[in-house]
């Protein structure tokens, strides 16, 4: 059976970039080929072969749903503690990056942004706020499952609320040596619903990248609205050795 190469999503973005759009690297049959470039609407459609995709599906539903509340969301906490720690140049991949709240603030600071995502609604909301700033975006829709990155191309990744183990690897290799990763997701805590693969287990944040300068590392309890009960997250500041 013929293996496809998951894509070279920059050098994609560098040979197919044309300013104002967001690209699709997914179609139906397979998540890693690069079958459709086309421009994105605004937000207006989606692109038909990501609908295929239930994570596609339900983000884009919930993008559109609750457009509003997403675009007021501020940047994490995290990245705001240790924003004057980081460099005002060079890239940052934000990755499942949603409405890109996190990289609009390192675009702020003077870093060049690319954001990737699955949804590509989210995506389209991120290109306004940074058309709105008159700052640049390079956004790609792609399942981070299936991913390919250069070595040593990002100063700073940001992974917020998002879990894919398999970019750990992938994260590791596209730091520059001195490039800082920031990291922040949620932990399995007793009970974690229908998909546990999307809590990290206690310890393994840290493990993954224990070699790297730990500048940070905490976990936190998070209260819910609703119940008496909290969540747990695990914070991670650390850069890649020199
Ligand atoms: C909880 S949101 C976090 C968004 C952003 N990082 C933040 O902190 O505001 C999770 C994001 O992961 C994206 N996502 C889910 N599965 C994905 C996948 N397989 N590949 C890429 N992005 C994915 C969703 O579209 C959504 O934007």
């Amino acid at each position: 059976m013929e293996t496809r190469q998951p894509p070279d999503v920059l050098k994609y973005l560098r040979l197919n970039w044309k300013g104002d759009s967001v690209y699709s690297l997914i179609d139906s049959n397979s998540p890693v080929s690069l079958l459709a470039s086309s421009p994105l609407n605004a937000g207006k459609r989606d692109f038909p072969h990501t609908m295929s995709h239930l994570d596609a599906r339900r983000w884009n539903a919930r993008y559109k749903r609750e457009s509003q509340t997403w675009l007021t969301h501020k940047p994490k906490q995290l990245l705001v503690d240790f924003l004057h720690l980081l460099p005002s140049d060079g890239y940052v991949l934000d990755a499942a990056s949603g409405v890109a709240t996190n990289g609009l603030e390192l675009a702020r600071r003077g870093l060049k942004t690319i954001a990737l995502d699955i949804s590509s609604v989210g995506l389209a909301l991120a290109k306004q706020r940074f058309q709105m700033e008159d700052l640049n975006l390079n956004a790609a829709v792609i399942d981070l499952k299936h991913l390919q990155l250069p070595k040593d191309k990002f100063d700073v990744i940001l992974n917020f609320n998002f879990l894919e183990r398999k970019t750990f690897p992938l994260y590791r290799k596209a730091l520059k040596p001195g490039g800082w990763l920031l990291f922040e997701t949620f932990v399995r805590n007793g009970e974690v619903g229908p998909h546990p693969e999307y809590y990290l287990n206690s310890g393994e944040l840290l493990g993954a990248f224990e070699d790297f300068d730990i500048v940070h590392t905490k976990q936190l309890k998070i209260p819910r609205k609703s119940r008496d009960t909290f969540r747990r997250i695990d914070q991670l500041v650390a850069r890649k050795p020199m």
